[in-house]
């Protein structure tokens, strides 16, 4: 049967109290429906339906390169009335699964368990919690049949102490979903059409309901404000955090840890504490990160080493590299082996040859650096004349003096010396000492000014 799935996600989020539409707040780095839709498309549906209402444009934006069907619900009348807006586009002969945007944990092996108990008639996923307000109750008949389900401001005194919770999540054939959508009224404490009557509809047909329980309770928590964000942005962390330490990463905490996209790695690869992973990172064998190292779209290759305080961004290490403290990588900065970048450097679309220098303070950007290349402290590739970037490039053995301003574009010679302090505006021959400052002399007999009295 084709499975449609449809994520609500039109509510207006107020308590988030954000510009942006609740949908589009990010965890671990992705936005919230983000999470859904790649769950959603995991389940191989037919066609994904997405209700939005409230900053719909940025939503739909958001996603203009996901294969989703956008249906908008432009007043938010209840759960029941947002499944209802996206039936048309649904066949009867359909499995119809129903999913919710701001509930971004589900996993798709519970949905695979709900679905199989949708194949007769309706399937409602609930969950035992300890404290269940807020939530639905399920109401079963003595015989442990579900009855119905009653919603919290709707419910009485001896209703709220069931413990069993709506999901909110469930499946259903579309025909019968249809007809049951058709005839739900809004006469309840809230004045919605609440997707829940749907139960009772289906038990007053004599049709059994059938309720499938969430293994995980953090997988239905559901984000209404900031607070629950950060709660669920913590469980999503631990997650990955335990995933990584079984698969054999090290790591020196995992509750200080955080990925914001996705992390491979070798073996014998240890990561510090607060360290921030986003984009795609991949670890070679036996790399080691220091603290507090952010690394964003890199590859680093084996054995190599990436000092505290250090900020890797678009870059690509060879093994054996050492890089940091304190070093920035930007886009483009290609490390060949056993290549160093020390303290304070900044380098972007830099490629270092094998074995190079950059020891400290300085700016390498726009450059080709051959191999043993040695750069020393405060040297800058002034790769920028205020319109144009220009090429720095040092072949293979150079030696560049501390505070060198090498101004592009400029190339300097395999084994060539440039003298320290030197500002080097044409290219300096191979073998040779450049020297390109005033000379130093001395003032004999000189005197310092003095005081002009009165
Ligand atoms: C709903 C369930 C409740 C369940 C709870 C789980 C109903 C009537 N109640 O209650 O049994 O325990 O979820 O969290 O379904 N939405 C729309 N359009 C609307 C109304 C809601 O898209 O017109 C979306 C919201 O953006 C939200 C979701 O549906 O993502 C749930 O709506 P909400 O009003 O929060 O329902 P609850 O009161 O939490
Ligand atoms: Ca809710």
């Amino acid at each position: 049967m084709e499975l449609h799935i449809v994520i609500l996600a039109a509510g207006q989020g107020t308590r988030m109290k954000s510009r942006r539409p609740k949908v589009l707040q990010d965890l671990a780095g992705r936005p919230l429906l983000a999470h859904v839709l790649d769950t959603a498309a995991a389940l191989d549906p037919a066609r994904i339906h997405v209700v939005y209402g409230h900053g719909g444009d940025q939503v739909r934006a958001a996603f203009a390169e996901r294969p989703v069907s956008w249906v908008e619900q432009a007043e938010q009348k209840g759960t029941g009335h947002a499944v209802d807006v996206a039936m048309p586009q649904i066949p009867d002969g359909a499995t119809v699964l129903v999913l919710y945007g701001d509930v971004p944990l589900i996993g798709a092996s519970t949905l695979r368990e709900l679905l199989q108990a949708a194949a007769q008639g309706l399937a409602i996923l609930t969950v035992e919690l300890d404290d269940p307000s807020g939530y639905g109750r399920i109401l079963r008949d003595p015989e442990g049949a579900v009855r119905g389900i009653v919603e919290q401001k709707d419910a009485s005194a001896e209703q709220l102490a069931i413990r069993e919770a709506n999901t909110g999540i469930l499946a259903a054939p579309a025909a019968q979903l249809r007809g049951w959508l058709e005839g739900l009224d809004n006469d309840n404490a809230q004045g919605e059409y609440y997707l829940t009557d749907c139960v009772a509809a289906s038990v007053a047909q004599g049709r059994a309901v059938a309720a499938a329980q969430a293994a995980d309770e953090d997988e239905i928590l559901g984000v209404n404000d900031r607070l629950q964000l950060a709660g669920l942005e913590r469980i999503y962390q631990r997650r990955q955090a335990s995933a990584l330490l079984r698969e054999g990463l090290g790591l020196a905490d995992p509750a200080r840890l955080d990925i914001r996209g996705r992390l491979r790695h070798g073996r014998d690869c240890h990561i510090d504490v607060n360290v921030v992973i986003e984009g795609e990172v991949v670890l070679g064998d036996g790399v080691r990160v220091g603290p507090n190292c952010v690394l964003r779209d890199v590859v680093i290759g084996d054995d190599s080493r990436i000092e505290a305080f250090s900020h890797l961004d678009g870059a690509t290490l060879a093994g054996d590299c050492q890089v940091g403290p304190y070093a920035r990588l930007r886009p483009g900065t290609e490390l060949a082996a056993r290549a160093k970048v020390g303290n304070f450097v900044e380098t972007k679309k830099a490629q270092v040859g094998e074995g190079s220098k950059i020891n400290h303070l300085s700016y390498v950007g726009d450059a080709v650096l051959g191999a043993d290349v040695n750069v020393g402290a405060g040297t800058i590739t002034c790769n920028y004349d205020g319109a144009n970037k220009h090429l720095t490039q040092i072949d293979d053995g150079a030696f560049i003096g501390s505070n060198s301003a090498l101004v592009a574009p400029v190339h300097i010679g395999a084994q060539a010396t440039i003298a320290a302090g030197s500002t080097v505006t044409r290219d300096a021959p191979a073998e040779a000492l450049t020297v390109a400052r005033s000379r130093q002399k001395s003032i004999s007999g000189w005197r310092r000014p003095t005081k002009s009295k009165g």
